[in-house]
């Protein structure tokens, strides 16, 4: 495969606001509704629109016959009113003439069945027919629209791997051979790696290997972990056969691929270095009055996949979605301060699916910017609203979040975690853990950046933070511990979670057992991993408190220069260590052997900040966070309160709120769902902001506490 043309080269979004807008989808709809379209989109402040994203067969219906004439038309209208255009290639699912003409393209489930054509990603990553003709439709869109003075950037494809991610088909076991075969070398290499003398699994010939269809049992693990590897890099292939017809016929256009936010089945890290921009598609659920903590973190990914580069919120909902068992609307006020969150880590952009709802299809009960009701829409008002208050952020624009926390994310360790059946439970996962950790760091006010194992090596060097976590690092060979290690030898603190330095990259457990590379930095060894039963609860004392341990403990013996922060209490591990914490020189390594409950995790995590230098937050509400972004000489601090109760800030810093124009000082209250964006000189440390008081519940807010 051909690399991309230019490695180093970051090209800039072509466009000189925040880019606010959505997917439009002109293609439904009659002529006369497109010149409406454009004159609310100026009215509402439209800086940027997405498409033709799904249009392939209204663009060639049949093999070799194109028809331009519509989006010439189109891109002219947004042309004229000032409307950049992120263009898609239309590559997001085939026509239904090149299924039938090759319906070996089809993807096949974990079953064997094929999927038929009907929806949308009737494709399978490794066919060579898709492949050829995807690169065909880039290069004819490419060489027809790529100096059109309206484009901003191309969208490639659309959320790959939303629908397929994973192939079973003869050509992805194909595929998945090659693949093994540049991996190991030979037979032998593979059945070394995939230790198949367990279970007589040994291969005698590569056209044995199949994809992990459904068998007897348990699948060997390394087996199983390859194919999430492999099915991650197909894909990643076909993200680079487009990436390569435009870096020849635009070559100064950046790349982009929308992503889907914290998404297990794609390695980020690596689609993020094969394109300029990062951009995300973000669906937090009305129905979980805590989902903006889970959106915090999806975000610390996205702004950290290209360096703390901002990113752009290329897709997210006006209110409800319609792919949910129950579609709940958003209350009003929740999309701007949603929408607002997304810039307060790092977005600069705020998009929808989509510009205009649809009036048939899938997606008919979809909210949009533009209601059924038109300009009358609940959604209209409030989304018009958002945009003329964008203007006002303008000052943002490029700006970096400020964080001094990062907390690993790693895929191996995910997939490992969870593509494999025989672990010893099935209670601790990668994405639970990281999840759990990072909701105690927001709890106690700190805003989280993704940060890559392999740090400085891997592309995200850790001594832009004093506290980086490893909730559940299951996979992990020397190099990336060796960073690790580094990053406390220079003062940093590395709070390592439970299962962590189990297995090398190959799924073998590592000599002595875990936390192996990480042993003597941790200063500890596991004995035993110790699941605790459904359902059962044990206990362990930290200071005062007793906090609770479901689903996982473990047998540890520490070194006698390990301080044992905290010690199980209750059941066979009474007595024996649980949180663990070593110092070197300036700088510790914590070790936390058990899952702990939000309130637990908050008492660890006090710890940690504190022995750290680093102030928190003493409430542990979620309702409200601070995040400040800056651009070297002014700090941008974002107050966003995510619930219906008032809530009131303390700054520490004076400024000017950019959204109402007056200067603030000492305490600042919020409404419901009000946001603040405080500018004011750049300070060190970072501004922390602790909430001065709360607030009693108000009577808007009855449905939640009955709830
Ligand atoms: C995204 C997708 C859009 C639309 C949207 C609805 O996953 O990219 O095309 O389907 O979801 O929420």
């Amino acid at each position: 495969m051909a690399q991309h043309l230019d490695d180093e080269r970051i090209r800039e979004v072509r466009i000189d606001a925040l880019a606010f807008g959505g997917d439009y989808n002109p293609d439904q709809w009659s002529e006369d509704v497109w010149l409406e379209d454009v004159r609310l989109m100026q009215e509402a402040g439209v800086t940027m629109v997405s498409l033709p994203i799904f249009s392939w067969p209204q663009l060639e219906p049949e093999p070799g016959v194109y028809d331009w004439s519509w989006l010439d038309r189109i891109l002219d209208l947004l042309h004229d009113a000032g409307i950049r255009i992120d263009l898609a290639t239309a590559t997001a699912t085939p026509p239904s003439w090149l299924l039938r003409a090759h319906p070996e393209m089809a993807p096949w489930d974990s079953d064997g069945h094929r999927l038929e054509f009907g929806s949308r990603q009737t494709y399978c990553p490794s066919s060579p027919i898709w492949r050829e003709n995807v690169a065909r439709m880039t290069r004819a869109i490419a060489e027809r629209y790529g100096e059109h003075p309206c484009l901003a950037m191309w969208h490639i494809s659309n959320e790959y791997g939303d629908h397929v991610s994973r192939c079973w088909c003869p050509e992805s076991a194909r595929h998945f051979r090659r693949w093994l075969q540049d991996r190991y070398g030979d037979l032998d290499g593979l059945n070394e790696a995939w230790g198949v003398n367990v279970w007589g699994q040994r291969y005698t010939s590569w056209e044995h290997i199949e994809t992990p269809k459904k068998a007897p049992g348990p699948i060997n693990p390394t087996k199983l972990l390859d194919f999430e590897r492999f099915s991650s890099d197909a894909m990643l292939e076909l993200f680079q056969v487009e990436i390569d017809v435009l870096r020849e016929v635009t070559p100064d256009i950046a790349v982009t691929t929308n992503f889907m936010s914290m998404f297990r089945d794609l390695d980020y890290w690596r689609f993020a270095e094969r394109e300029d921009v990062v951009t995300d598609d973000a669906y937090p659920d009305p129905m979980d009055p805590t989902s903006h903590v889970g959106a915090a973190l999806n975000y610390g990914l996205m702004r950290a996949l290209k360096g703390g580069r901002p990113w752009l919120l290329l897709e997210s909902s006006a209110s409800a979605t319609s792919w949910r068992d129950v579609n709940v609307p958003k209350a009003p006020g929740k999309i701007r301060v949603e929408s607002l969150q997304a810039v307060a880590h790092g977005s600069d952009a705020v998009m929808f699916f989509q510009w205009r709802q649809a009036k048939y299809g899938q997606e008919k009960f979809h909210s949009s910017m533009l209601g059924h009701r038109g300009e009358r829409s609940r959604s209209f008002q409030e989304t018009k609203a958002l945009g003329l208050e964008l203007k006002k952020l303008e000052p943002v624009r490029g700006s970096r979040v400020r964080s001094r926390v990062g907390l690993v994310v790693d895929w191996d360790s995910w997939w490992g975690s969870s593509a494999v059946e025989s672990l010893p439970s099935q209670q601790l996962q990668w994405a639970q853990q990281a999840r759990a950790w990072h909701r105690a760091l927001y709890a106690l006010g700190h805003p989280v950046d993704a940060v890559r194992v392999g740090g400085e090596a891997s592309g995200t060097p850790f001594d832009r933070y004093d506290v980086i976590v490893a909730p559940n690092l299951y996979i992990l060979e020397e190099e990336p511990a060796a960073a690790l290690r580094a990053f406390v030898a220079r003062g940093g603190t590395l709070v390592v979670g439970p299962f962590s330095g189990v297995v090398d990259s190959t799924e073998k457990v590592h000599d002595g057992g875990a936390p192996g590379p990480l042993r003597d930095l941790l200063g500890v060894e596991v004995d035993e991993q110790w699941p605790i039963a459904d359902g059962a609860l044990e206990h362990l004392s930290y200071g005062e408190d007793a906090l609770a341990v479901p689903h996982w403990g473990e047998w540890i013996e520490a070194d006698p220069d390990v301080e044992i922060r905290g010690a199980y209490a209750t059941g066979e591990l009474a007595g024996r260590p649980a949180v663990t914490r070593r110092a070197h020189a300036a700088g510790s390594a914590w070790y936390v052997s058990a899952m702990l409950r939000p309130e637990g995790l908050a008492a660890v995590f006090r710890d940690v900040l504190r022995t750290a230098g680093l102030p928190a937050r003493d409430d542990d509400s979620v309702q409200a966070e601070a995040v400040t972004r800056s651009d070297g000489t002014t700090d941008y601090t974002f107050l966003l309160n995510h619930a219906a109760d008032p809530v009131t800030f303390h700054l520490p810093m004076s400024g000017r709120d950019l959204i109402t124009g007056s200067e603030v000082a000492g305490e600042l209250t919020l409404g419901a769902y009000g946001v603040a964006v405080v500018a004011s000189p750049r300070s060190e440390p970072i501004p922390f902001l602790t909430l001065a008081h709360t607030h009693r519940p108000t009577q808007a807010t009855p449905s939640k506490e009955l709830a």
